[in-house]
């Protein structure tokens, strides 16, 4: 069993993979600064697995932290860096607040890191992609200029893994490259937490559900996809906590002979905005509102995984389906309002 220290772990998918790693009998502690979550999360993930991971309140941010945390544990194995803000429209706003976190973080873990071999999973995502021309989408695709400084964050990343791979020989990282990730665990005990009113898809839809918001607005009806909406490989969230697992035993068990590998996290399926509103419909048994509103700048119009690479060499390939994704995403937001 490995000690992991897992950055970010009360967050939407932190949260998830921690309850991964601690049914698997793995020791983790947890860091997180609670920029973007709260502290009760530490709670569900409790009640979920029985198991109180130890938890850091403190940021990334400050060097300190990092060496703080290896020289007091020195037995950590693994490191999981889901901990950096994630909203795209907010990073064209604040981008240095972007570089400043998503960057100064992983620099200074790394720092730590390269000084014995840690096995290091990184939070990336198909943004890298932007429009990609062929689909569905391989690890091999070209990297498109960043639209955004977020989606710039995770690809200056990987060229920093990258090259602490080439210079560190002992250092092992997987990037893992996640297409959407929505729903919740099954005891809707831990979730997402979309503060304010959400920029994603499925959140925005379930608070619609429950009235929190009058209606949808479907951003584009006239992309060239089957129905005219823009196309997206939802994954749920559990499968990709699963997909950390798959890649840490690897990373752990040396299996690999190149030191930094990618992978997509996807289901390999696409689906419209359109077919995710029948989902939620289906699950739910109600009817949702909604409008057709223009584009929205930045979107591309169809994005889903090649999945072969990650099953295959990983042995990961996602169980649930977009209706089992959504009724979980149902039940988080009916258990919120409680
Ligand atoms: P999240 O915001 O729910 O989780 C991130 C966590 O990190 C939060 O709990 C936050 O409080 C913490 N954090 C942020 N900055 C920190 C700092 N300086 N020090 C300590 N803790 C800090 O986000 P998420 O959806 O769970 O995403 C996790 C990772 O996956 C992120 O790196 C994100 O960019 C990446 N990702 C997310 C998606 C998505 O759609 N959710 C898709 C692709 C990639
Ligand atoms: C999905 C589809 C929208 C809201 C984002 C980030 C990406 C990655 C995953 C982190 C799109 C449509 C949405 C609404 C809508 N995150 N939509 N009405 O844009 O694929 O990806 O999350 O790395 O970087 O950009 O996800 O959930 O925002 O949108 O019609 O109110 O739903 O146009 O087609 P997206 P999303």
């Amino acid at each position: 069993m490995a000690t992991v220290l897992v950055t970010g772990g009360l967050g939407y998918i932190g949260s998830h993979t921690v309850v991964s790693l601690l049914e698997a009998g793995h020791k983790v502690i947890v860091v997180d600064n609670l920029v973007n979550t709260n502290a009760a999360v530490l709670d569900g993930i409790t009640a979920i697995t029985g198991k109180k991971p130890q938890f850091y309140p403190l940021d990334l941010r400050q060097p300190e932290t990092a060496s703080m945390l290896f020289s007091k544990h020195p037995d950590i194995h693994a490191v999981i860096h889901f901990a950096a803000f994630k909203a795209v429209g907010e990073s064209v706003e604040k981008p240095l607040d972007y570089y400043q976190n998503n960057l100064n973080t992983l620099v200074y873990l790394l720092q730590e890191v390269v000084k014995k071999p840690i096995a290091f999973i990184f939070s990336s995502s198909c943004t890298v992609y932007g429009q990609a021309l062929e689909l569905p989408i391989l690890e091999t695709a070209p990297v498109l200029k960043a639209m955004s400084p977020y989606g710039n964050t995770k690809q200056i990343g990987e060229e920093i893994l990258q090259d602490c791979c080439l210079a560190y020989p002992h250092l092992k990282v997987t990037a893992l490259r996640y297409f959407n990730p929505i729903g919740a665990h099954e005891s809707a005990l831990i979730g997402e937490l979309p503060i304010g009113v959400p920029q994603n898809l499925v959140p925005f839809i379930t608070q619609t559900g429950v009235g929190k918001r009058a209606q949808l607005s479907v951003f584009g009806n006239d992309y060239p996809t089957p129905d005219g909406t823009c196309i997206r490989d939802y994954i749920h969230v559990v499968d990709l906590a699963e997909a950390h697992m798959a890649a840490m035993n690897r990373l752990l068990n040396l299996t690999s002979k190149a030191s930094f590998e990618v992978f997509n996290v996807g289901t390999g399926k696409g689906s419209s905005v359109l077919e995710v509103i029948k989902a939620y419909e289906k699950v739910s048994g109600r009817s949702l509102p909604f409008v057709f509103a223009p584009p929205r700048q930045g979107d591309v119009t169809a994005a889903y995984a090649n999945t072969h690479k990650a099953s295959t060499v990983l042995g990961w390939q996602a169980r649930f389906s977009l209706e089992e994704a959504m009724a979980s995403a149902w039940a988080w937001e009916n258990k919120l309002l409680s």
